[in-house]
């Protein structure tokens, strides 16, 4: 049940407008508080009476309310809420969003909303797909927006293609799901490293490790799962996240990695480092492919920066980092020493010397280190349950 919550539904001009009806109908029957705001060209395809006899509440739609001059206050509308859903969202509407455009009071209301903002985009295959389209997208999702992916099947035009609006109960399951989640890390920006780095010899030759990238992979989609805004920087994977919202940084070199973890660290509330960095780099890639001329070739190789220990570095108090190690000596020992030099909150030691972990294994046994000598050693487990173990131990440390 949603008894309480204050959800803001925008509408814009579009023939899905009509399934708006069904949304605000469920959210009601779960007991959500619904206000709606209504664009003039909205009200072409779904009448204003309609959505307040369902809301319970008059729909806004100028900024002027009514004759006396009486002022819709957009500002107490986008505080109101604890979520914005704006459904559907028109190709145009979307593309002011980008912009800051506020020439109505739905946009208006946007750029007054502290809430988490959705928004449910409809329109035709080709405009879906336009590139003006798919930026405005990426640069609303970037900025934290959630996108509800519209799905495929017959649109109004006549086509086939992706543009239809999310179904109504899909979109009352996600906000009962963002509602309900009870996880510390709801609403928290995580940031994650995964997979391989490759570390250019020529244009076509690289090193490379045999990192398949699947733990990042894991991680990423548990923590979207438990309510996160997720960063994913990765090196080569086949592997892909399945939340459309995770922020997938696709990376090669260690380099390129660095570049990516000095932008996001600094606003994120949680770093998990699993990417399998290159602990070196050929020092001059050649810019044309080598050519087996001599019988032998030396590379020089120059040391990367270690990505993990400048986070570390750059770690401010409520900022919680957890690194990954990979042992077959002095396990324990060594592993202590890396979770002090590198100054993170958790450790995850990989023993490379228990059967059945490591390497082209489906399971894993891990040892989380911690402050004040604290230590936790697992079964051995399939590697899906082992992402659950670290991030519930993360759970208990978050501040
Ligand atoms: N790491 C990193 N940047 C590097 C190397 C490692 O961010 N250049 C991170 C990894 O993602 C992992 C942890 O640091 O979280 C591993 O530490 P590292 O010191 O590389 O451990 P090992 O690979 O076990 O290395 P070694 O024992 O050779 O020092």
């Amino acid at each position: 049940m949603l008894t309480g919550k204050k959800i803001l539904i925008g509408v814009t001009g579009s023939i899905a407008a009509y399934k708006v009806a069904y949304l605000i109908r469920n959210l009601i029957k779960q007991e959500a508080e619904i206000k709606v705001i209504m664009t003039s060209a909205s009200c072409d395809f779904i009448s204003p009476l309609t959505l307040a006899t369902l809301s319970k509440n008059p729909v806004a739609i100028e900024f002027i309310k009514n004759a006396e001059g009486e002022w819709e206050n957009h500002v107490e509308l986008g505080l109101w809420a604890d979520l914005f859903i704006i459904a559907p969202a028109t190709a145009n509407s979307l593309s002011k969003l980008v912009s800051g455009n506020c020439d109505n009071l739905l946009l208006a209301t946007y750029l007054s909303a502290r809430c988490p903002v959705w928004v449910a985009p409809a329109m035709d295959l080709d405009m879906f797909t336009h590139f003006s389209t798919r930026e405005n997208l990426a640069k609303l999702s970037k900025e934290g927006v959630r996108i509800i992916e519209p799905t495929h099947g017959e649109l109004a035009s006549g086509l086939e293609g992706q543009g239809r609006m999310e179904e109504p109960e899909k979109i009352a399951e996600l906000a009962k799901d963002f509602f309900t989640i009870k996880s510390v890390l709801k609403g928290k920006t995580v940031l994650i490293t995964g997979g391989p780095t490759y570390e250019a010899i020529d244009p076509v030759r690289f090193i490379g490790n045999h990192s398949s990238g699947k733990t990042g992979i894991l991680l990423a989609d548990e923590c979207a799962k438990r309510g996160a805004v997720v960063y994913l920087v990765t090196g080569p994977t086949r592997f892909t996240v399945k939340d459309k919202n995770i922020h997938v940084i696709a990376i090669q070199s260690a380099n390129e990695m660095y570049e990516a973890v000095q932008e996001v660290w600094p606003k994120a509330n949680l770093g998990i480092f699993s990417a399998a960095v290159a602990d070196y780099r050929p020092e001059t890639p050649a810019t044309s492919k080598i050519k087996k001329k001599s019988n032998e070739l030396t590379l020089t190789l120059v040391k990367n920066p270690d990505i993990l220990s400048w986070a570390g570095q750059n770690k401010r108090d409520a900022q919680t980092l957890v690194g990954f190690a990979l042992e077959t000596d002095n396990e324990i020992e060594n592993a202590r020493g890396k979770f002090e030099r590198k100054n993170l909150d958790l450790l995850i030691l990989n023993s490379l010397n228990d059967p059945g972990a490591g390497f082209g294994h489906k399971t894993n046994q891990v040892t989380f280190i911690q402050k004040n000598n604290k230590l936790r050693k697992f079964e051995l487990k399939e590697k899906g349950l082992v992402i659950l173990d670290i991030l519930d131990e993360i759970e208990t440390i978050i501040e």
